[in-house]
């Protein structure tokens, strides 16, 4: 795919899409599954959506300006959201997956100051326009596959202007490429080498940015890194404080290598969700459930970092906690652009249904990120859709290493291919 910069133009008159299947994620059945059904996009949204024999009559006065686009049956998905990633980075970490394979932990090599540490020195050293190329083809190969909106967080700058860089490429991604894009600022990532020993103080200059990344126009959300190898629960909630105060909502990366508590602490500010999870309590399981707070499970993390206590899915879903699935695409723990093998692996690893990581990659990622307009197909909501060379989405979760996406309408645009 090829996308020149600048803006996009204007939104063509008007397309029916006709005679779909159609997985809309409505409420009230399976899949929100409708047999034989049409599609109205008018403007970059969705008219109306519903059965092909119930097109309505108003329709009609709209056949003359109206492309029309027989689908045969084919399969029609909403847009795939990719709810958590890092995608703004520089380097690799290839040589760290080598020295893993050889026996040292992630923790060790953290704690060595490689890790995360690793790729901010990379991250300092690249340009904004090196960082940008690098980005921009990791989105093309998440969009390949029918993603359409992904959350992008920062973590690899730690200075004020770093994080700033790295948040301003990831809003440049959603403006020059037919993609939505949600920026989440992750300062407290890691603590890096200037605040050697002073954690609290780094708590401080991170809490200190966040206006300034606000007034720019730079920050859609706040996350941070709880963990013995990250931030204490007492420094997240500093920041959440923070957060909380600029009208900022709040999400975190909790109880992906021990149990610290942050899922409910992160519950307590209403968080839009909860991320990793391999640790979760039951505790975090009742304070997520009472908030509403999405449960984002990262199976390309747990395979890559070679876990092996699952996140408690069952216990998730018996308490009713709303489930998303992204590709926590980043350079350390998983390095992985294909949100259609997360569908597979958070099945066959994490025994979901397919209709469950279906939900996680649509209506319950769009949840995650605070997004009403999108993850499922209803008249008035984004007109975000995929068609796939298949017949029904559980295809999808099944197969893998396979691509049949067949066409991307982004905001009522076909994206070209
Ligand atoms: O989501 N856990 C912290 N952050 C990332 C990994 C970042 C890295 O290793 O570069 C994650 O797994
Ligand atoms: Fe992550």
């Amino acid at each position: 795919m090829n996308h020149a910069p600048g803006p996009r133009p204007a939104p063509p008159p008007g397309q029916l899409w006709r005679h779909a299947r159609l997985a809309s994620f409505q409420p009230g059945t399976p899949w929100g599954w409708v047999e034989d059904a049409a599609l109205w996009v008018e403007g970059g949204q969705l008219r109306w959506v519903g059965p092909d024999a119930e097109l309505p009559p108003a329709v009609d006065g709209h056949r003359p300006t109206l492309q029309e686009i027989d689908l045969l049956g084919a399969l029609v998905t909403p847009g795939l959201i990719d709810a958590h990633t890092h995608l703004v980075y520089g380097g690799d970490r290839a040589a760290e997956f080598e020295q893993r394979l050889q026996g040292a932990s992630y923790e060790d090599i953290a704690r060595a100051g490689g890790g995360i540490r690793s790729t901010v020195a990379a991250t300092r050293a690249a340009s904004d326009e090196a960082l940008f190329q690098a980005a921009a083809v990791r989105a093309r190969a998440l969009m390949a596959e029918g993603v359409t909106t992904v959350e992008i967080k920062s973590g690899y700058g730690l200075t004020e202007a770093d994080e700033a860089r790295c948040l301003a490429v990831a809003r440049r991604l959603g403006r020059e490429l037919p993609l939505g894009v949600r920026t989440t600022s992750l300062a407290a990532h890691a603590l890096p080498p200037e605040y050697a020993g002073q954690p609290d103080a780094y708590i401080d200059a991170a809490i200190a940015w966040l206006a300034g990344q606000q007034r720019a126009g730079l920050v859609d959300a706040v996350d941070a890194f709880c963990e013995t190898i990250g931030f204490t629960p007492t420094q997240t909630e500093r920041l959440f404080h923070a957060a909380q105060a600029l009208g900022l909502p709040v999400k975190l990366h909790a109880e992906q290598l021990s149990d610290q508590g942050g899922a409910a602490l992160a519950a307590r500010f209403g968080a839009l969700s909860c991320d990793h999870l391999e640790h979760l309590s039951p505790a975090g399981i009742a304070a997520m459930a009472q908030a509403g707070t999405v449960a984002l499970l990262l199976p390309g993390a747990y395979y890559f970092l070679r876990e092996t206590k699952l996140p408690p899915v069952a216990a998730l879903r018996a308490a009713g906690v709303p489930i998303a699935i992204a590709t926590d695409h980043n350079p350390g723990s998983s390095p992985c652009l294909s949100l259609l093998l997360m569908l597979n692996m958070a099945c066959t690893l994490f025994r979901l249904t397919p209709e469950e990581a279906w939900r996680g990659v649509t209506v319950n990622a769009a949840r995650a990120l605070g997004l009403h307009d999108r993850g499922r197909l209803a008249a008035g909501l984004r007109a975000d859709f995929v068609v796939w060379n298949a017949e029904h989405p559980r295809e999808l979760a099944y197969r893998y290493g396979h691509n049949p996406c067949r066409r991307v309408v982004q905001g009522g645009q076909e994206v070209a291919r």
